[in-house]
């Protein structure tokens, strides 16, 4: 049995750390497109056919369940995989809905119509083709009323993190969140929308401020993919758990290593 998680990169490895800690029992298969990362300056079609084939790949080597840790992935394929549909018992599932679910305090699943809630300016930082999607602002309209969200586009930061040239991934940041404070000086809340940005948290919250809260994505879709899997017990799916990846496994296997401070190993996809 084994649980999909697909990143263009490196950035998945954060949802895949807080699930392995949620799910200790559960393998998961990890897929990194390293050869195609980037994808957050590609055009929504192109980020939609790497997207398929690489969770087509990953439902053919026995996954059932299949959790997009990627914002740009979710923003730009997500809904249009499930309008045209999955093969019968597959599912994929994306890291929007746990994020503004925590941000607006909903339970899961709460449909309720949308409703003010305590925080009223939210700084989202993600890729280009997250913010140009408006993805993250159309989820938290059906939930939340009055929150003005300041979007920056935070280009070159995930080709620094793919690099391992975090000196370049810190000046980056900063300078994104100056080009932010620029637009929206007082935000309450920061939302990091690229699973690759919480290898930078600190960088951000220093940035920011210490009456900023910054949220990331691992520990709240891990907590919420617990709950799902505890209820879809048959999405456990079969296989075996391991590291994939469509880049050169030496080098991915170094960087993730470096990362994760633990021995990862990925083979070829
Ligand atoms: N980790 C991906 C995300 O959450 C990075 C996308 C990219 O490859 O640019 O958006």
């Amino acid at each position: 049995m084994a649980v999909g998680i697909f990143d263009s990169g490196l950035g998945g490895l954060t949802v895949l750390n807080a699930a392995q800690k949620h799910l200790p029992d559960v393998p998961f298969l990890y897929f990194a497109d390293s050869a195609h990362a980037p994808y957050g300056v590609r055009d929504a079609e192109d980020i939609y056919q790497l997207t398929r084939s690489a969770v087509q790949d990953l439902w053919n080597r026995g996954c059932n369940l299949v959790i997009l840790a990627c914002n740009t992935a979710s923003a730009a394929a997500l809904r249009r995989m499930q309008e045209e549909g999955v093969p019968a018992g597959k599912r994929v599932l994306g890291v929007f809905v746990p994020l503004i679910e925590a941000l607006t305090e909903r339970q899961w699943g709460d449909n309720s119509p949308p409703r003010e809630v305590a925080v009223k300016h939210v700084a989202l930082f993600a890729t280009p083709a997250t913010v140009a999607s408006r993805a993250f602002q159309r989820e938290l309209a059906f939930r939340a009323i009055g929150v003005d969200v300041e979007a920056q586009s935070c280009g070159g930061v995930v080709d620094a993190i793919e690099e391992g040239d975090l000196i370049l991934a810190e000046a980056l940041v900063r300078s994104h969140v100056d080009a932010l404070k620029r637009k929206m000086p007082f935000p309450e809340a920061a939302v990091l929308g690229c699973t690759h940005y919480p290898l930078m948290e600190a960088t951000f919250q220093a940035a920011l401020g210490p009456d900023v809260k910054v949220y990331s994505q691992g520990d709240l879709v891990a907590s919420s993919l617990a709950d799902y899997l505890k209820r879809h017990p048959n999405m456990l799916g079969e296989g075996e758990g391991g590291f994939l990846t469509t880049g050169k496994p030496g080098f991915v296997s170094d960087r993730a290593t470096q990362f994760l401070r633990r021995q990862i190993t990925f083979q070829a996809a």
